[in-house]
């Protein structure tokens, strides 16, 4: 299994969603968040003196997949939640190690 964090504009959420949801994802966390990369959130505001960092608000997705599948979310949200403008954001890939359903007690890849 593997999770998968994603930042996006928050703009392309219900876009993403779509588009994850006819790939075959079932669920994912989303939390609005600020944060900042490689330009310190600048240049996403205004072009100028650049003095402090800059917090842009963002959309963070975690998503819970079949290490199978982890290839094909991460290339969806890719392509759908390109701008081509700085700030589309980053995504994350990492191993879980433990999946449970609490409603059934299922567990790993039959818990996601
Ligand atoms: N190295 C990082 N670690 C954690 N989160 C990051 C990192 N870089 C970017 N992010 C998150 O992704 C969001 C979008 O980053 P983005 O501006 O697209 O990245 P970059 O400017 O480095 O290409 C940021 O607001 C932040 O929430
Ligand atoms: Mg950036």
């Amino acid at each position: 299994m593997k999770l998968i964090i994603a930042t996006i504009k928050p703009f392309k959420l219900e876009e993403v969603r779509e588009a994850l949801t006819e790939i075959g994802v079932r669920g994912m966390m989303v939390t609005e968040i600020k944060g900042f990369g490689s330009q310190s959130g600048h240049t996403e505001i205004y072009r100028g003196a650049e003095y402090a960092v800059n917090f842009v608000p963002k959309i963070k997705l975690e998503i819970a997949v079949s290490a199978a599948m982890a290839d094909q979310v991460v290339e969806t949200i890719t392509s759908t939640a390109k701008t081509g403008k700085i700030g589309d954001g980053k995504i994350f890939v990492l191993d879980i190690q433990q999946a449970v359903r609490v409603r059934t007690g299922e567990t790993n890849d039959d818990a996601l």
